[in-house]
This record gives structure tokens, sequence and C-alpha cells, in this order.
């Protein structure tokens, strides 16, 4: 049995017999330098005349290829995409077979068009070369979409040139939740456009996150009247749902959110946005004067509608920029008054009636959780949530992982598995599972950290430690510092009445 992760649409053995590989050289293709690099250094064989052919048949979709392999190995795509994705197929059998492969052909195509991968450099940062090797892992498991959550509480990733203080205090927090040291990082206008330029060679799009109206805090920091009742807040040093989020009431706000957007579609041409919106509490806006002023001329009936009057105006806003648009459904119970065509990542089972949204399901593909409670196997037998879903997308949030250490542990072999859902449209434990010790192989190779089978898929008791493990670091201060914060300002906004 040939192991392919993820599975392809079609493979068959023509002939067992098996030819040795001695060396391995592209022939013309329309691959990048970067893509190429990859492969060969994979390889890392004497070069000599091209035993890898390309053909180019445009009858074939976007990123759909066959390849023949043999003596010449004979690739056929329409273009880059399909030619990079056989690359990807191609290393997993000449390391499978110890570069002596039988005669295989295989056609393959993937069933959504959005293959995603999110990662949070907003509780931690990521570098630059740090997000390039990201990349090249989503590219490995035929990944085509990157979500980059710049924006966060905990620290603002992304040079605006409007407003400087953004990076300049808005990137640093005081402490982490690991130790007691400062912590920060950002990317120049001119790193973004390099990751993209990168994400572009290997067939990569790249949705911005802007995350408002809640988690704003590294903003409000360093602009105070973004908040119903400005005052000295510093970029959030610990996780949790913070109170103080954005003031919408106020046309100075939605004009900073216009600018920040304006800057942001400058730099990320791929046509899709997402504007955040979830984990937004109420309790100041319930108070805000600028913000029930708001809902009274909008005639809303509350602050959840205020809330949904925003998303809806910065999609418009966004989507007059000629991009499609999404938010988190993280927490919603419905969809009350957002617009049908404002598309969700969706985080769970929820009606959504025709809206287009991602599978980000919280309990399969949430892989910063600890594998006792998103096991290898929930997410290997995760199937994508009915409706207009465009595809599946695994979340790497960073509050519990400060490098690409912990990051590798998380996600592979997670990764493997819902990749596999992406590209083939659907996975299962007993499909994967044979497979399984080849994914190892191969992360072995390309020298990948990964959680080993008992950690991936803990015993109860195991499970149960991890969990704990979990929770005893997110029982926090922070919870306190909200309830007495709530306090002081429900002083505040009682004196102005
Ligand atoms: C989320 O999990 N806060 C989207
Ligand atoms: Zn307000």
């Amino acid at each position: 049995m040939i192991k392919l992760i993820p599975k392809p649409l079609y493979i068959n053995i023509i002939n067992n017999e098996k030819h040795k590989i001695n060396h391995i050289t592209l022939g013309e293709s329309l691959l990048s330098r970067g893509a190429k690099d990859d492969f060969l250094s994979f390889c890392n064989l004497p070069q000599g005349e091209a035993n890898i052919i390309f053909e180019t048949d445009s009858s074939l979709e976007d990123e759909e290829y066959t390849i023949i392999t043999g003596e010449k190995t004979v690739i056929a795509a329409a273009g880059m995409a399909g030619q990079l994705y056989a690359l990807q197929t191609l290393k997993q059998i000449l390391l499978q077979y110890n570069y002596a492969i039988p005669q295989i052909e295989i056609k393959d195509k993937p069933k959504y068009k959005i293959r995603g991968f999110m990662l949070d450099v907003g509780r931690y940062f990521f570098s630059v070369d740090d997000v390039k090797l990201m990349i090249r892992k989503m590219a490995a498991h035929k990944l085509n979409f990157f979500h980059f959550h710049l924006t966060e509480d905990q620290g603002w990733r992304i040079e605006i040139k409007k407003y400087p203080l953004l990076t300049e205090k808005g990137s640093m927090r005081a402490k982490t939740n690991f130790n007691s040291k400062p912590h920060g990082g950002f990317y120049t206008q001119q790193e973004i456009k390099e990751i993209v330029s990168y994400a572009h060679d290997f067939n990569i799009k790249v949705m911005p996150e802007f995350d408002i109206p809640g988690h704003s805090r590294s903003a409000i920091a360093c602009y105070k009247d973004l908040t119903c009742f400005p005052r000295d807040l510093p970029v959030a040093d610990h996780w949790g749902v913070k109170h103080d989020v954005l003031c919408v009431g106020k046309e100075s706000t939605i004009q900073f959110v216009k600018d920040v957007i304006d800057e942001m579609c400058e730099l990320f041409p791929d046509g899709y946005f997402h504007i955040g919106g979830d984990e937004v509490p109420k309790h100041r806006w319930d108070l805000c004067p600028h913000c029930q002023a708001k809902i009274k001329e909008l005639g809303l009936k509350n602050s959840e509608d205020l809330q949904c009057w925003f998303m809806n105006e910065i999609k418009e806003y966004c989507k007059s920029k000629g991009r499609q648009v999404f938010m988190w459904s993280w927490e919603l119970k419905d969809e009350g008054t957002l617009d049908t065509d404002l598309g969700f990542t969706k985080c769970g089972e929820m009606n959504t009636g025709d809206r287009p949204f991602i599978d980000t399901s919280s309990k399969a593909y949430y892989i910063d959780l600890p594998y006792g409670y998103i096991s290898l196997k929930d997410t290997a037998e995760h199937k994508p949530f009915e409706g207009n879903c465009l595809g599946v997308e695994t979340t790497l949030w960073t509050e519990y992982v400060p490098d690409m250490k912990k990051a590798d542990l998380m996600t592979f072999p997670r990764l493997g598995a819902a990749c596999e859902t992406a590209w083939y449209g659907k996975c299962g434990w007993n499909s994967f599972e044979p497979r399984l010790d080849f994914y190892y192989s191969y992360l072995d190779k390309m020298n990948w950290g990964y959680a080993k089978p008992d950690m991936a898929n803990p015993n109860s008791l195991r499970g149960r430690a991890q969990v704990l493990w979990f929770e005893r670091r997110q029982l926090a201060w922070e919870g306190l510092t909200n309830i007495f914060d709530d306090k002081k300002i429900e002083k505040i906004a009682k004196s102005k009445k």
C-alpha cells in the first residue's frame, strides 16, 4: 500500500517493478525558485538530465495534477499550483520507497477551495523566518490559505503608518503568561509584503485579521479614546477576555478602523479580509453615552444589535474594496442581524442558512487545545459542517504557544488529519491510522516536531492530566481584575448621569 497524506483522489500501481532514482533534475516549469529549492533540498540527489518533466494540460483545474512515475516522471498540470502539489506528493513517494519507486499513476485534485491554517501572532510574536517556515509546512500539506491573526489584546503586530504608536507601544507586553519578561515584536510593511510574496510562491493566499471590536487592548493602550471610558490601560499582559473594547458609538473609532483597513488592504491583495468579532463583552457599551446614543439613533434594540450593525458596516467597507469578509462565529448563539454575505469562520454547529463559512470547528481544529480535549482521532473523525462550506481551517491560538517548538507539538500530527479533510473531503480514523507511521517518518525527515501517539491520542488518565495542566494555567486573577474594573466604570458612569 502506498501511504500518502493527504490521500489523493486516485492512485494506481501500473507496474510494481522498482526503478532506482539516482538523480533528480526538474524540467522547465512555472514553479517559483522557493518551491523548486524546497523540493530539491528534500531530495538532495546529484543533478543530471531532467528526469521530472512538466507538461501543461490546460484542461485540468487550477490545483489539479497527474503524475506518472518511472524512468522519467511526468507531471501534468494547468499551471504552477498543480505542479507544486505534484511535487509534494512526489516527495512522499520518494521517501517511502527510498528512491526506488514502482510505476505509479496518480490523478488528484482538492475537494475544497479553501484549505486554511491560522496563526495567532498576537499573543506571541513569531519572526518572519518562523512564518515562512510555517508557510512551507502548509504547502507540504497542500494548504492554500494563510489566516494571519495580526492584532490582539496582547500585541499589535503590523506597522500602520498613520498610527505609529500601534507598533511603537502596542507591540510590547510587559510580561507573558510564562514569565515576567517583556515580550513583543511586529512586522514592518516591507516584511508583510515579503511574507505575502513568499506565500504566493507556494500557492498560498493570505487573509489578514484585524480583530475588532473586542481583542483591541493593544490599540486602546496607544490611543485611549478608542474605548468608551478612556483611561490609561496597558497592553494586556495576560490571557482572558477583556471588557474594554472599541467604542463603536464614536465616529472617530470608525474612522480609525477604516484607516487601518485602508493600509492593510494595500498589503494583502488576495481578496479576503477577517474582522474578528469574537468575544465582545457588552459591559462598557451598556453604560457608554456614545454607544447608547448610537443605539437610539439607529433604532436598535440593544448592544448586541449594535455589534451586528458595526460588523455589517465594516464588512461593507471591506467589500467596497473587493474583499470577501469573514468573522468568527465563536460565541454566537444565532446570526442576529448580521448580513448574510458576511462569512463565518465557523467554530461550532449552528444554523447559518446559505451564509458562506470556513469550518474551524473548536472540537476538531482548535489545535492550541491539549490533546486531552481534541485528540488526533477527534480531528480525523470530524466531518465538515453541512451547508455553504468553502473549506476547512486549522487554528493555532498562541496563549500557550510561546515558540515554534510548542507550535509543532500542537500542530503535528493533527494537521495531517485536518489537511486530509481539506484536500480529500474526509479523513476518518480507520483510514488515517494505517498511514500514521509513515506520516511520522515524513515529519522526522523534515525535522518538524510532533506529539507522539501516546500524547496525540492520550488514554483517559493522561488526557485528564493534560486538561488539568491547561486549566490550572487558565485560572487567573484576570477574572477578578475584570470585576474590580467593572465596579470602577459603573461608578464613573453613574457620576456622569
Ligand atoms: C475565538 O476562539 N476567540 C475565535
Ligand atoms: Zn462606547
